[in-house]
């Protein structure tokens, strides 16, 4: 799209607007935007801050107020919409939209491509292979190098106006050089994607905001475009694919581009005109054979993708040919879908069990017949809370899809109605607590039913579950079935008892033999020295992970500390936010948990924090963060190092961070840190030779 001269000088170009903003005129800060959005949401490669990017931004946004007249509608701030304008008009497509037959395995692509041959007279056939993005299917319409339109596929014929909401994908350009290549008008489709990392986080917000999570990045690309706000689509981060054109009328004299001969070459002309076509991911391949091999090694590859894809297409590469071939009613003859296995599955719904935790909250998990999807046995899903029994409108006995996609854990997609026989029941969600009794109360912002009763023994268990971990207090050889046994035989009441266990009891149990109580009495004894974040941790103050507990014991001398200190006080450590500075500041005026620091502290356990003035390492100051998988070292390890030596270890991608450690398959933190240029980006190694 660009070439290597021209992004040398829009880069120069860039350094002297970012130096002397007054100087930039209209067009080329247009340009400079463009092209810096094109290098972040197209290519992934961005060349400058987000600092910087906003700075040409507003900058943009000054001059255009300051003229209005000048602001043309592919500007980089015509994306903005209006709230609520969106109008869901139906329009019709210029071609109708059609979709493509599925195949399953090796005889079903041989199948296809023998039919092929024949229609065709030829020994064999080129094809190329491409992802089945697994998305939302759209259709954009350009004209005179303008986005004009964006629809839903609707029923094929005619879609949904989706224009408003379209323009927040960044990845799809508002202007193209359409008459560059003589093209006048051109329609062309593809396929609206969520990325797992996106997906990961927009669950992530839905959770903290007590709201249902979906299913799986499909779903939440579709829903996307149909939302009436353009505000909230530009947030869920959205990409596109475009795959393929369905229509193109010339400019007057302009004869058909030469690079328009093929399928690969329409793929190389959209990405030339700055779309995210499949132009890398895409293959030829000179035979049927060739294609069932590589479809056979991408499925086994699927989950490396940053995004998911459902199969492979697999289109006849000469454009010549697909006439020829043209189409049935439904789909054409010069193209199939390469479905791979699914990771979705049927079963029943067969009881829900509502389980407490550690915070009260109570969650219901169904229980489901075990069925095994992409080779992992299911039986039990989490159902996160009520309204997502009711959203789905869930009931005891129900045929439900439920589905595993990537690397996400499995959900419940839907039930199915129709397979209803009149036997299936509504789930009642208790209303007191299923064990304790104690009434269930939710808060109004919240989706989540809680027991609030202090002595609730599933919290209570829960909770020393949690102050034993392995992030925690590490006590080894606990474990929660010991933890449940020993409360059941009233050994365990409380946290403090953990210190004060009968051993001689315990000494005679079935699997207690001296060995492992000595195991156990030394992991105790161990915990009491253990460094304070982890108490801090181990305590299970809600919205207190292990990094926050990091930052807090940073900044505290003596646990108790935290008594004193007010929520602004709290607000001003590190990632410490408004939510969870309330957390701490409930808690540390709570008589009860200042009673059990006491008595903990009375048992000899450690309430100070050993190095508050940071060690005078050689990375005294500086801030880390690893992302992705070590291959060298453990992450506990890397990061123990670097507490060591002075260095801190932070929880997310700041301008505050100075280095962080790229491990194998890292994702959105390397993508966001590549734009903060202060950052030092380093390998594992590159690690390892800096601490030494
Ligand atoms: S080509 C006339 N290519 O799969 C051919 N479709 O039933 C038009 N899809 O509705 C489709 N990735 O939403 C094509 N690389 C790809 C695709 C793709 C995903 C979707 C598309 C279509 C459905 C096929």
């Amino acid at each position: 799209m660009y070439t290597k001269a021209e992004i040398s000088s829009l880069q120069t170009l860039t350094k002297s607007f970012i130096e002397h903003p007054k100087t930039i005129e209209l067009n080329p800060l247009r340009k400079l935007l463009k092209f810096h959005e094109y290098q972040y949401y197209v290519l992934a490669q961005p060349l400058i801050s987000d600092y910087e990017y906003d700075t040409l931004y507003q900058q943009l946004v000054k001059l255009e107020t300051a003229s209005p007249h000048l602001i043309v509608s592919d500007s980089p701030t015509q994306r903005v919409g209006n709230s609520l304008n969106n109008s869901f008009e139906t329009v019709a497509h210029l071609v109708p939209m059609l979709s493509l037959e599925n195949s399953y395995n090796a005889e079903d692509l041989n199948d296809f491509d023998r039919k092929a041959r024949e229609g065709a007279l030829l020994e064999e056939i080129t094809y190329c292979v491409e992802p089945k993005f697994d998305g939302a299917s759209i259709s954009l319409v350009y004209e005179n190098d303008l986005l004009i339109r964006a629809c839903t596929r609707g029923d094929g014929v005619a879609g949904e106006d989706i224009t408003q909401n379209i323009k927040q994908i960044r990845s799809i350009p508002l202007s193209i050089p359409l008459s560059d290549y003589g093209i006048q008008q051109m329609e062309i489709r593809g396929e609206v994607i969520m990325s797992k990392q996106s997906f990961a986080n927009f669950n992530e917000k839905l959770k903290a905001n007590q709201m249902a999570v979906l299913a799986n990045p499909r779903n939440a690309a579709a829903g996307s475009l149909r939302m009436k706000d353009p505000k909230e689509v530009a947030e869920r981060n959205l990409d596109a694919f475009i795959y393929h054109i369905s229509y193109f009328t010339l400019t007057q004299g302009a004869s058909t581009p030469q690079i328009l001969k093929t399928h690969s070459g329409s793929l190389e002309l959209l990405w030339n005109m700055g779309f995210r076509s499949p132009q890398k991911e895409k293959k030829l391949i000179s035979n049927i054979q060739g294609v069932i091999d590589f479809c056979t090694q991408f499925e086994m590859e699927r989950d490396t993708l940053p995004y998911e894809i459902d199969g492979l297409v697999i289109k006849i590469n000469d454009f010549d040919l697909q006439e020829k071939l043209g189409m049935t009613s439904h789909h054409p003859r010069w193209a199939i879908a390469y479905k791979f296995k699914a990771r979705q599955a049927t079963t029943i719904l067969e009881n829900v069990e509502f389980q407490v935790g550690r915070t009260g909250a109570v969650t219901p998990v169904a229980k489901l017949k075990a069925v095994a999807i992409g080779g992992v046995t299911v039986s039990s899903i989490s159902m996160h809370n009520e309204e997502y029994i009711r959203e789905k409108d869930l009931r005891l006995g129900d045929t439900v899809i439920i589905e595993r996609a990537g690397d996400v854990i499995p959900q419940i997609v839907q039930s199915i109605p129709s397979l209803r026989n009149g036997s299936e029941a509504i789930i009642h969600f208790p209303t007191t607590c299923p064990i304790c009794d104690y009434t269930l109360e939710k808060e109004e912002t919240e989706a989540v039913w809680r027991c609030n009763n202090p002595v609730c023994s599933a919290q209570i268990v829960e909770r020393m579950i949690h102050f034993v971990s392995k992030d925690a207090m590490d006590i080894k050889s606990f474990g929660d079935a010991n933890i449940r046994k020993f409360y059941e035989m009233e050994l365990l009441k409380n946290i403090p008892q953990i210190y004060n266990l009968n051993f001689e009891i315990i000494g005679k149990l079935e699997g207690f033999g001296k060995k492992s109580v000595d195991n156990l009495k030394t992991a105790i004894e161990a915990s009491k020295t253990q460094p304070l974040y982890r108490l801090i941790y181990a305590l299970g103050i809600r919205f207190v992970g292990e990094t926050t507990a990091k930052t807090i014991a940073a900044n505290i001398h003596h646990i108790l500390d935290l008594e004193n200190l007010s929520e602004e006080q709290l607000q001003s450590f590190e990632d410490v936010g408004v939510k969870v500075a309330k957390s701490i500041h409930q808690y540390f005026h709570d008589a009860k948990n200042i009673a059990l620091i006491k008595e903990l502290a009375s048992l000899g356990l450690n309430m100070i924090q050993t190095n508050t003035t940071a060690v005078d390492g050689n990375l005294s100051g500086l801030n880390f963060l690893f992302t992705g998988t070590l291959t060298q070292l453990k992450r506990s390890e890397a990061e123990a190092m670097v507490e060591g030596r002075g260095g801190h270890i932070v929880s997310g991608v700041s301008s505050k961070l100075n280095y962080l450690v790229v491990g194998e398959d890292a994702g959105s933190k390397l993508e966001k840190a590549k734009k903060i240029a202060s950052i030092k980006i380093i390998s594992e190694s590159d690690f390892v030779e800096l601490i030494n």
